[in-house]
């Protein structure tokens, strides 16, 4: 395969096999035509970039019943409550009549916190559903993929933009030079561009490659940021380290010449350097980690279903699908996967067909065991299920080892 950046020629160093579509949470009558892609993963010894070598179609991913709504979590809630007031003090005060621009808005979860606030906002968001949502909590949304057509349709309507964010979305778009295109026509001479996405260096460090699925096309470092973005004419002049979902990078980027970068970029890519980043080899042990985490998951599911406990899943993430298709867990092993959103409830997973039920049902007649597959969350649902927990119920968790606790 070529490096979707530097077309140098790389080859996958893990293949998970076949991969559905990881929010595709679907009905029995769907079972016969369900899609299928050879989910591989490669690493560029040129670019230092992780992606995949297949992705499917964005729009067999992001449509009318897209099934992530972001408001699922109420530390989420926070955080971009959090990231909203950090973008507002650093970069907005004492701005006339700012602009804001996300990317992937989904259900306005973190433009909302500007739109309280009175500050002209937009946000770029393809799936009509999650869109829908943001509308309903004043959230100004235009149902599209943001790309340099969406670029040109923004500088009619509204002009420049004063900072384009972005959260959970800039690795979900294979074509990143039209994405920097786009952002530098819409982006004032001074202007930033601010995303924030799951870390390379804690999923290596924390073996959680379930990470790596159908939307993850790329998993980034502040390496791989610098290059690929340095080469479409921006400078990473900052980052920020991040505890959303399970280990997150802040990346903050000006057009070239605008800003000085700050000391800390520099220590970064020394630290990923010394944390092999930038070596092969460190993804063969990755794989050879993903390998073990499989087989130690499997072997505890097995002894669970010996001593007929009940076993049930928390949190049909879209993670849980490379889990559920790579470990091949199925209905066997797993009674019902837990889940607050609507949508996904009464559907069954992907792939591995699990039923997805209402959260009610594990508040009524609880397991003797408990698969956290949302362990991203794992502080907001442990607060949340202490009583679960007092009274004897026992969890799984496979990140960043497997244990029974
Ligand atoms: N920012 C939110 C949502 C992340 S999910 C959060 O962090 O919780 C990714 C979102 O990006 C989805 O709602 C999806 O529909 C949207 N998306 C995917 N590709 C996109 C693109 N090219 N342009 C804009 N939005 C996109
Ligand atoms: P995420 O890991 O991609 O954020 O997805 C989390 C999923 O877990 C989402 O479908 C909502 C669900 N969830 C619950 O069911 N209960 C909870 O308490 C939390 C925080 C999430
Ligand atoms: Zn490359």
């Amino acid at each position: 395969m070529k490096c979707r950046i530097c077309t140098n020629s790389i080859e996958p160093f893990i293949f998970f096999g076949k991969m559905p579509i990881a929010n595709g949470f679907l009905i029995e009558n769907d079972f016969q035509n369900e899609f299928y892609f050879d989910m591989n993963t490669a690493f560029c010894e040129k670019c230092f970039t992780v992606q995949l070598e297949h992705q499917p179609n964005p729009d067999m991913m992001f449509h009318e019943n897209y099934a992530f709504f972001s408001r699922q979590s109420k530390k989420m809630k926070d955080h971009f409550k959090e990231y909203a007031d950090w973008v507002f003090k650093n970069y907005l005060i004492g701005k006339n009549d700012p602009f804001v621009v996300e990317i992937g808005s989904n259900d306005g979860i973190l433009l909302e916190n500007f739109s309280k606030k009175n500050i002209r906002h937009l946000g770029i968001e393809p799936s009509a559903n999650v869109g829908n949502e943001a509308r309903k909590h004043g959230v100004n949304t235009e149902t599209r993929f943001f790309n340099t057509d969406t670029a040109k349709h923004i500088l009619n309507k509204y002009g420049k933009a004063d900072v384009i964010l972005a959260a959970n979305v800039m690795c979900h778009i294979p074509d990143l030079k039209n994405i920097a295109e786009a952002a530098s026509n819409v982006l004032n001479q001074d202007g930033l561009l601010i995303f924030e996405d799951p870390y390379l260096g804690d999923m290596i460090k924390k073996t959680s490659y379930d990470q790596i699925y159908d939307e993850h096309v790329y998993i980034f470092s502040a390496m791989s940021i610098k290059n690929i973005f340095g080469k479409y004419g921006f400078e990473l002049i900052n980052l920020l380290p991040q505890s959303t979902h399970g280990g997150s990078m802040r990346y903050i980027l000006s057009k070239k010449g605008s800003y000085k970068a700050e000391k800390i970029v520099d220590e970064f890519l020394l630290k990923e350097k010394k944390m092999g980043l930038d070596s092969q080899k460190t993804y063969e042990k990755f794989r050879k980690n993903c390998e073990k985490s499989r087989d130690d998951l499997i072997k505890v599911l097995k002894e669970e279903k010996k001593k007929k406990n009940r076993v049930v899943a928390y949190g049909a993430t879209s993670k849980s699908t490379t889990i559920l298709n790579y470990c091949k867990i199925g209905p066997d092993l797993i009674e019902y996967i837990s889940d607050t959103t609507p949508i996904k409830q009464d559907k069954f997973s992907p792939g591995m067909h699990i039923p997805v039920k209402n959260y009610s049902n594990f508040i009524e007649a609880p397991p003797d065991t408990t698969l956290l597959f949302a362990w991203n969350h794992a502080e907001e649902i442990m607060e949340k299920e202490n009583k679960y927990t007092k009274n004897g119920g026992k969890w799984i968790v496979h990140v960043p080892n497997v244990k029974k606790f």
